[in-house]
């Protein structure tokens, strides 16, 4: 009797941590590799948290529409570099803006920070080229 009931409680402990391992899911994938659309993915980002201030300030304006031709291989107005180099974000303006390094002044959206879902997504886009999709 003690013997069964040892293994019941045994196998129920079994099951609870099998049932807790599975309760957890997958990991949604974040990768570098999954394809980033500046329209679908970047565009919106820059219109909840950017174009607020960003129509003028910095003389950027981020709004749909204009923001790829002010970003990509054109040089920032207050720093010498360009804002968006294809394929290299850690010598982009608009990546270093937004990674918290403070390598360019203020970190962006002024006065706070993106979600870290949003920094690796624009970190993404210009790893794979900076591509107008
Ligand atoms: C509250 C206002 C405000 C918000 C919101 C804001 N910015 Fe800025 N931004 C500024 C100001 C002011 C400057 C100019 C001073 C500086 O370079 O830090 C600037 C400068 C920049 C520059 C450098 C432009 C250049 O060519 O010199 C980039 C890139 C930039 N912001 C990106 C962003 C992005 C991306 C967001 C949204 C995630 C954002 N900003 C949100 C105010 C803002």
């Amino acid at each position: 009797m003690k013997t069964t009931e040892y293994i019941i409680v045994v196998s129920l402990l079994l099951l609870g941590i099998a049932g807790c391992k599975m309760d957890k899911g997958p990991v949604e994938p974040e990768t570098d590799t999954d394809p980033i659309s500046f329209v679908n993915h970047i565009q919106p980002i820059f219109d909840n948290y950017c174009t607020s201030c960003h129509p003028s300030s910095g003389n950027l304006d981020l709004s749909q529409g204009q923001s790829y031709s002010q970003l990509v291989n054109t040089s920032a107005s207050g720093y010498n570099a360009l804002r968006v180099k294809p394929g290299d974000p850690e010598n982009s303006v608009l990546y270093k803006k937004i990674d918290g390094s403070g390598a360019y002044g203020s970190n962006m959206p002024l006065g706070s920070s993106l979600p870290q879902s949003d920094i690796n997504k624009i970190k993404a886009w210009i790893e794979q080229g900076a591509p107008n999709n």
